[in-house]
């Protein structure tokens, strides 16, 4: 019944995504069938699963997926892996995944000639492609570059950095002297800042940035390097798998044998600062070239280190030439070597009680006594001032004897060794800064137009222990991944705002709160240890436990015992603190910070380095602003010292163009060949690949202004398309090449691309002149259509308008007609009927000259009499006709002047008729008068009624004045309610928002917990599952069973209606469910059945549009958009009230509405058509779809539940849709005649 057999990724902790079949639609979780062997059924949460395409995926840019999501993302770069296109693109930004191997011809000469111009996916995506771009931006928008290069430790980073300096320097001709100086730094560089670690045999132990500089004419001129917080600690110690910096391994092995007799230098485990792995890296053939006596027991017995790109023996003179190429003179080189040297000697000094020294102090070992010598050989001061200046220390009496006496004050033997490393490290610290210097002054540049800048700066580090250097580093990385979110994710978003591109919005974690975390002046971690440093007596106990003080309650910060590792647990409040970045929680060990963060050397040490007598340790010290001297408040910090830098750079990086590169590290065995899924996506997600690509499945890429876009290609382009407007040419190029409508987009000052389509738009543009021309012609022909639809709409235009003046006139005349109507007859009214009212009277004369006739005597008086009375009403009559304006009152005066003299007259004649007439004349003249009585009754009841009349007119006018008045009132009323809504909507997105916080920081614990089991794999530690303690001691719930926290809102909206129900259904499958609906008789469980069941469809259907393909829109759709749109603007409080409405049950109701397919044209006929729906309670029983040339689709819930709309009733609207609700017998006609059987009411339901 139920068809899932949907292709999925699903995620898996070992390899990112497996993929898998959908075979079941849990209440929290969906159940997968992995279709690999080997892989067992699992059940995911559905926000951990993502849509999946039949084929293997190989694409240059990830934005060309069908799918854009991790998942895929993910696949994409480990197919192209095994195949060596180590190489993808997420819109501009490059994802290299380190081969450890040498891929042929990837970066060869041709290679890069190849990339010579070349817009970003005109050929296969490469480091050349980035570092081309930079130049071209550079030319284009007069702005100088950044590429900044980031990724783990082991990534790639150092090796990308290389290939770009090589093609920024080489692109044009052969490298020349100023390139190739450039070029020069990196063995240099590497030399004396690399050192093998567990994570990489090549590891960058300082961050750079390096500016090639460019003139006017864009010819490299100089350039320059910033370097940033050598790792000091590893001068004196190395863990048992590390080394210390290439250097020494490089005296040792390859220097040649004068030089290393000169300064004493022996095999590596002749010295203590070596005493981490003390093999070389040695192919077979130099192995055998270095002697047994410069090999350390180890090497001998293992052999030698191997890596494709590190030889110590041949290094050294790599090295060595490289030093000559800077402008090194050989003394020079000598001396940098003999600091290197020194170093390695005076590690060699060691200690001992002096058991005549009365204070507790120390003495040199007698063995070590050589090694003093050596040492203040090489550093040019007498063998008894190193002695006294490292096992004491000179301190000013404050009080006793005279203020200000100098004593020496001895040293314990812990002292004494600190003192000897603290010399070393800034002995070291020195050289490096002073190598550095020279390489900057060797490429000097006088005028520089512009740089491009690339920066490679070690990536996000955690470790067991972490110190100051970690903090420090990790710190780097979330300014770099603000800014990065800042310039893709946030600038981007604005961009489209702007233009009104209409894409949704994408939500990415804001950084910024570690960030004040760590460097914010009130008190920020680095303020506070400032602080502390500058106290009397310093404690790192007391730093600490103010820093806990003052972010008491800050999600990203939380006591060590919060750490998922159990090593970290160990420590105790004030030893440590745990930050969670961005990339995972780091637990940090504060016990060195304060050491670490002063490297200014005691006053002793200091006195004797000024008086050396080596001209190479003057150069390194002379520029000291460290001294102790100048007293303990005014001492740079190293933590402030890299705050500073750190902010120069990003306000370098603020002001250029900014190009990314993201390495990927692909295993930790540093092996070609082997793709660890989980540990890649891991990087993918914390370097905001991820985020992009899922903004990029609505964005766009590739912009160009207009006018820009115009110039570009005017030249291609006949004379008369060069005369259009900027605008218009662009809007007939993109319209006449037969692009994919979807792929562009015009903005209001630019045109944007969907990833891709820039490039096909250059191809199509730079094709042969052949294709050209019938693009041309298309263009044109697009020009003239495009005119003729323009003026066409315009006629159409002025004959609506003429059309509308005609019809308006008409209206207006006859408005006119009727007003004058009536006002004649207002006024002409009482005239007429005055008329008739006077001329009435003459019938009365008529009947009194009948009567008079019969008179014997007086007749012709009398009949004069009348004659006169009729002229009078004549003359009356006449008046009434001519004068218009005449008074109503003044025609009632003459009806009743002539009426009077009319009855007088009668009277008269009645008087004589009695005089003749006997009793019944009498009577018949009593009739008449009762005859005009009635009339006279008859024209009062007339006036009566059109008072009446009027009297109704008046009262319907106020009636009317009534409705308005209440209309007015039911407009405020619904404006007084569409401003409640509006607040109750605010106030439900602004759960909203608290709801996605709450699920960032769900989303972050799960980062933290895949750091500490990455962690805890390489360092056979242990990870405690427990709930970590919080602050007051009860188990912290947010941060346990991660697995189970990470879920959709729905989901947890839905969990809670759950927990309210009688039944609990979560554990129930879901063709259970199903056949409960069908089976069951208990109307209860039924009910809840259902709901479950259609709950569980609508969060399928919701999880299958959040992850539809990137080129179709709307498939499948189930019901009219109408209806489903509705479903989201309905509250969530009124779709579970009415879903559970027992009342709902058993009423069966059937709609009808217009259903006009998505996918159809709209002005096409025969999409239009009629979707059906039978309800059955609250869900959907049957679905009916017609449309007049398409075969009907008839749907029954049980069979088609997954094409069916799975809304409730309520949450459609249908009820409320006016026409929509239809009778039975329409719905059961139209669904017999189409096929349907008639519908078998389920279980005794009707
Ligand atoms: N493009 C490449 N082709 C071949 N090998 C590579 C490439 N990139 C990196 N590697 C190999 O990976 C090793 C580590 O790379 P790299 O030193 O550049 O890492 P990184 O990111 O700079 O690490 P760290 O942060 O420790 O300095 C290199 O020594 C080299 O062997
Ligand atoms: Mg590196």
């Amino acid at each position: 019944m139920l068809d899932l057999a949907d292709l999925v990724w699903a995620r898996d902790p070992n390899e990112g995504y497996i993929q898998g079949k959908l075979s079941e639609l849990g209440a929290h979780e969906y159940e997968i069938i992995p279709t690999e062997k080997g892989y067992q059924k699992r059940s995911c949460n559905i926000d951990d699963i993502f849509p999946s395409c039949e084929n293997k995926s190989d694409h240059d840019d990830n934005c060309e997926l069908m799918f854009l999501n991790e998942a895929t993302l993910l696949d994409n770069i480990k197919n192209r892996y095994y195949k060596d296109k180590i190489y993808t693109y997420v819109a501009n930004i490059l994802i290299a995944v380190n081969p450890y191997k040498e891929i042929k011809d990837l970066y060869s000469k041709a290679t890069i000639k190849s990339y010579n111009g070349k817009s970003i996916g005109e050929m296969p995506p490469h480091v050349y492609a980035i570092a081309d771009k930079a130049i071209r931006d550079m030319r284009v928008l007069k702005v100088s570059q950044s590429i900044i290069v980031s990724g783990e430790s082991g990534a790639g980073k150092t090796e990308s950095t290389k290939y770009l300096l090589r093609y920024l320097c080489d692109s044009v001709e052969a490298a020349g002297q100023i390139e190739q100086k450039i070029l020069d730094s990196n063995p240099i560089l590497e030399a004396f800042g690399n050192a093998k670690t567990i994570r990489n045999n090549n590891s960058s132990r300082f961050g750079k940035f390096i500016e090639v500089h460019y003139d006017t004419k864009y010819q490299v001129v100089g350039g320059f390097i910033s370097h940033y917080l050598l790792e000091k600690s590893r001068i004196c110690t190395q863990s048992l798998e590390e080394r210390n910096y290439h250097i020494f391994y490089l005296l040792c092995a390859g220097a040649p044998q004068s030089l290393r007799d000169k300064f004493h230098i022996g095999k590596p485990d002749d010295y203590r600062y070596l005493a981490g792995c003390t093999q070389y890296f040695a192919s077979s053939i130099t192995d055998k070239q270095i002697q047994n006596t410069q090999k350390s027991k180890d090497h001998i017995q293992k052999g030698s280190l191997k890596d494709p790109i590190l030889d110590d023996f041949i290094d050294f003179k790599e090295l060595d030439q490289a030093l000559s190429r800077i402008g090194l003179n050989e003394s020079m080189r000598t001396e940098i070597y003999g600091i290197v040297a020194a170093v390695l000697h005076l590690g060699n000094i060691a200690f001992e009680e002096n058991p005549e020294d009365t204070r507790g102090g120390c003495r040199i070992m007698q063995e070590a006594e050589i090694s003093l010598e050596i040492a203040s050989k090489l550093i040019g001061c007498d063998s008894f001032e190193l002695r006294q200046a490292l096992t004491s220390r000179v301190m000013q009496s404050k009080g006793g004897g005279v203020k200000g006496t100098i004593i020496m004050v001895p040293l314990k033997i812990q002292e004494a060794k600190n003192a000897r490393d603290a010399l070393a490290k800034a002995l070291y610290s020195r050289l490096f800064d002073f190598v550095v210097s020279l390489i900057n002054q060797s490429i000097p540049f006088q005028k520089s137009s512009y740089y491009i800048g690339v920066l490679d700066i070690a990536g996000f580090e955690y470790f067991p222990q972490n110190s100051l250097e970690q903090f420090c580093i990790n710190y780097c990385n979330e300014k770099l991944q603000k800014f990065f979110n800042d310039n893709i994710l946030a600038n981007e978003q604005d961009l489209y705002k702007r233009e009104g591109l209409n894409v949704p919005e994408i939500k990415f974690t804001d950084n910024q709160d570690i960030i004040e975390l760590i460097e914010s002046k009130a008190n920020g971690i680095f303020t506070l240890l400032d602080e502390e440093s500058k106290l009397p007596k310093p404690s790192f106990v007391h730093f600490t436990s103010e820093v806990h003080a003052a972010w008491n309650g800050h999600f990203r910060i939380s006591l060590p015992r919060a750490s998922r590792l159990k090593i970290h647990r160990s420590l105790r409040d004030d030893e440590g603190f745990l930050i969670r970045h961005f990339a995972g929680a780091v637990c940090y060990s504060t016990n060195q910070f304060i050491e670490k963060n002063n490297d200014a050397l005691h006053a002793s040490l200091e006195c004797l380095i000024q008086e050396s007598g080596n001209s190479m340790m003057k150069k390194l010290f002379s520029s000291n602003n460290n001294s102790v001297t100048k007293g303990k408040l005014s001492f740079i910090s190293v933590g402030s010292k890299f705050k500073t830098q750190l902010q120069e750079l990003m306000d370098k990086l603020e002001k250029n163009g900014t190009n990314f590169i993201r390495c990927i590290k692909p295993n930790s065995r540093m092996t070609d060949h082997e793709f660890e899924g989980g540990l890649a996506l891991n990087q993918l997600i914390c370097s905001g690949t991820a985020s992009v690509l899922e903004l990029m499945s609505f964005g766009f890429p590739s912009r160009v202004p207009f006018a820009e876009l115009y110039n570009m290609y005017k030249s291609y382009l006949p004379a008369d398309l060069i005369k259009l407007a900027p605008r218009t040419f662009c809007e007939a190029m993109l319209h006449s090449l037969n692009l994919n409508s979807k792929d562009f987009k015009f903005g209001i000052t630019k045109v944007f691309f969907r990833p891709g389509t820039y490039v096909q738009f250059d191809r199509i543009m730079k094709s042969d002149p052949e294709n050209l021309k019938v693009i041309v012609q298309n263009v044109k022909k697009w020009l003239v259509r495009s005119r003729w639809k323009k003026s066409v709409h315009c006629a159409i235009c002025v004959i609506k308008i003429k059309n509308r003046m005609i019809y308006k006139n008409k209206c207006v005349v006859k408005a006119q007609k009727i007003i004058r109507g009536w006002l004649a007859r207002r006024q002409h009214r009482p005239r007429y009927k005055g008329i008739i009212k006077v001329n009435a009277l003459r019938k009365n004369l008529k009947e009194m000259e009948t009567i008079v006739n019969q008179l014997k005597n007086e007749r012709d008086t009398m009949l004069k009499q009348l004659k006169d009375i009729d002229q009078q009403i004549d003359t009356a009559i006449k008046k009434i006709k001519s004068n218009e304006k005449i008074k109503s009152q003044e025609i009632d005066g003459y009806y009743f002047m002539l009426n009077g003299k009319a009855n007088q007259q009668m009277n008269t004649i009645k008087i004589k008729l009695q005089e003749q007439k006997n009793a019944e004349e009498q009577e018949r003249l009593r009739q008449i008068q009762l005859k005009m009585e009635a009339e006279r009754k008859a024209k009062e009841e007339e006036e009566r009624r059109i008072r009446e009349e009027e009297e109704n007119r008046r009262k319907k006018a106020e009636m009317e004045l009534r409705r308005k008045q209440e209309e007015a009132e039911r407009l405020r009323l619904e404006e007084e309610d569409r401003r409640a809504a509006l607040l109750l909507q605010a106030q439900l997105e602004k759960e909203a928002q608290e709801d996605s916080k709450y699920r960032q920081q769900l989303e972050q614990e799960r980062r933290d917990h895949e750091l500490a089991l990455r962690l805890a794999q390489e360092s056979n530690g242990q990870i405690d599952e427990s709930p970590t303690m919080s602050r007051n001691g009860t188990p912290d719930m947010a941060l346990s069973n991660h697995n189970r926290l990470i879920r959709s809102e729905a989901i947890r909206a839905q969990q809670q209606i759950i927990g309210k129900q009688k039944y609990d259904l979560s554990k129930w499958k879901y063709s259970e469910l199903r056949d409960a609906i069908n089976t069951s008789c208990d109307i209860e469980l039924l009910e809840a059945c259902r709901h479950e069941f259609h709950r569980r469809l609508k969060v399928y259907h919701a999880w299958k549009a959040k992850n539809r393909k990137r080129t179709t829109m709307d498939e499948n759709e189930r019901a009219p958009r109408s209806v489903m749109e509705n479903a989201g603007k309905i509250p969530l409080r009124t779709q579970q009230k009415s879903s559970s409405d027992p009342n709902s049950v058993s009423i069966h109701r059937y709609f009808r509405i217009p259903f006009m397919r998505p996918n159809g044209n709209t002005n096409d006929n025969t999409n239009r058509g009629w979707w059906y729906a039978h309800f059955d309670g609250s869900y959907v029983a049957r679905q009916m779809e017609l449309h007049a040339e398409k075969p009907p689709i008839l749907l029954i819930a049980g069979v088609d539940d997954m094409q069916m709309c799975e809304l409730s009733l309520e949450e459609t609207g249908l009820t409320r849709k006016r026409g929509a609700e239809i009778l039975e017998h329409e719905f059961n006609r139209e669904w017999e005649r189409h096929g349907g059987k008639p519908y078998k009411v389920q279980n005794g339901k009707s």
